[in-house]
């Protein structure tokens, strides 16, 4: 059990590439936190400055209120699984579980007691005589999981402990952390890039891109209210759709127009716009596929053009383009449409849509922030990194020209 305190972490690898910029985040006793975001854009750096791994460049971090900046991992009282969970081959399952435990010299009898413990959390208890050859992947994940859990820690750290399971397996083992978290009472940090992951388990969720913090929030404010442009497009499958807007003053509130269709901006919306100095005038309104109303006949709205369909069991996901050639996805309930209406929607006849007003985003077009989240962050222009020696030895190439 342990609160943690990040405060503008930073940090800047040998090479002089900054992997993490101004970090900041205050997590709370028990709190299940999950980083999430692309390929690169520093969550294991961050969760390894947090594990002591690495060290930080700039700023602090305090685990319940002390700063543990040099602080020995061992001494941080915290727990890490990792994408590659590696258990000894010659050891069983239950020397793998206690080898922690052996190191740290606890007594033998309070090690059998906790391995039995952590195995029935777990589900393993069976499998403790097994070597890890003799198991399935997720019965190993689970191991190396009883490895972390033997000792119950402050904070428990994962980085992408289910990236190297298949589909079906990863969705049981999502379950099953859900329920590991109910049974064991402690702080959580869990790195994915999957966005699934981060909606089911987090409490909050910290979205990053290029080293900078995009947005911290419950998955339910990500996933309706995103801070800019990059948060809309990560979070959500299908992605959302983007229109070009253009917003008018109208009456007491504001219109978007889509071409010559207008939408009525939600109140909420106006009331941010209100807040401003000055209202632009050309928007990205942005609008979840599911949440397009769509005339199965191609006659209400914004008429459209089917390019492609995918029947996924529940619903069908359309690929369409309006006007001329913009890409646009919606997605329909197949309990909602008639036989009639599938078969025309199927055989890519036409279809129409308009908006369900109260769902819409409106963002900057320069720098893609949302326009009614107070405090948005815009989204980095990703730069293209040069490491130190080379840009030097640039420098002195220009200075003999
Ligand atoms: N030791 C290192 N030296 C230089 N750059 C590194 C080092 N480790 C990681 N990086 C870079 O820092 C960035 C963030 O890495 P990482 O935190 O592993 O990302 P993520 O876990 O989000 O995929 C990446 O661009 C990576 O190439
Ligand atoms: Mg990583």
């Amino acid at each position: 059990m342990a609160e943690v305190s990040l405060t503008n972490v930073k940090k800047q690898y040998d090479n002089g590439f900054v992997a993490v910029h101004d970090f900041n985040l205050e997590i709370k006793n028990e709190e299940f936190i999950v980083l999430v975001g692309p390929s690169g854009c520093g969550k294991s750096t961050t969760l390894r400055m947090i594990a002591g791994l690495e060290d930080i460049t700039d700023g602090e971090i305090a685990i319940d209120g002390t700063v543990v900046n040099d602080m020995e991992p061992k001494d941080r009282d915290i727990a890490m699984v990792f994408q590659n969970y590696a258990l000894y081959p010659h050891m069983s399952v239950y020397e793998n579980i206690a080898f922690g435990l052996r190191l740290r010299k606890v007594p033998n009898k309070e090690i059998h007691q906790k391995v039995l413990e952590a195995a029935e959390i777990l589900g393993i208890t069976e499998l403790l005589g097994r070597k890890p050859k003799q198991l399935s992947g997720g019965q190993r994940q689970r191991v190396a999981i009883g490895r972390a859990i033997v000792r119950i820690p402050k904070v428990f750290l994962m980085d992408e402990p289910l990236s190297n399971l298949d589909a079906k397996l990863r969705n049981q083992m999502r379950a099953e952390i859900i329920l590991l978290r109910q049974k064991i009472r402690t702080t959580f940090v869990y790195v994915t890039h999957d966005q699934t992951e981060a909606m089911t388990l987090g409490d909050r969720i910290v979205i990053m891109k290029d080293g900078y913090v995009m947005q911290v929030g419950t998955p339910q404010e990500l996933f309706n209210h995103p801070a800019n442009l990059f948060v809309a497009g990560f979070i959500g499958t299908p992605q959302m759709n983007f229109f070009d807007a253009v917003l008018k003053k109208s009456g007491e509130g504001y219109k978007a127009a889509v071409g010559d269709y207008e939408v009525n901006v939600p109140k909420y919306i106006c009331d941010e716009l209100d807040k401003l100095e000055q209202v632009p005038e050309n928007v990205q309104l942005g609008v979840r596929p599911e949440n397009l109303i769509i005339d199965p006949l191609g006659e209400k709205g914004i008429r459209a053009s089917i390019k492609v369909t995918e029947m996924m069991g529940s619903e069908l996901h359309i690929h369409a383009e309006y006007w001329d050639g913009k890409p646009i996805i919606l997605k329909v309930q197949i309990a909602d449409l008639t036989d009639e209406e599938q078969n025309r929607l199927i055989s890519k006849e036409s279809v129409a849509f308009t908006f369900r007003e109260r769902t819409i985003n409106l963002f900057r077009n320069d720098d893609g922030r949302n326009l009614a989240v107070p405090g948005a962050v815009p989204v980095p222009k990703t730069e293209k990194f040069v490491p130190e020696e080379k840009s030097k030895k640039n420098k002195k190439d220009n200075k003999k020209k």
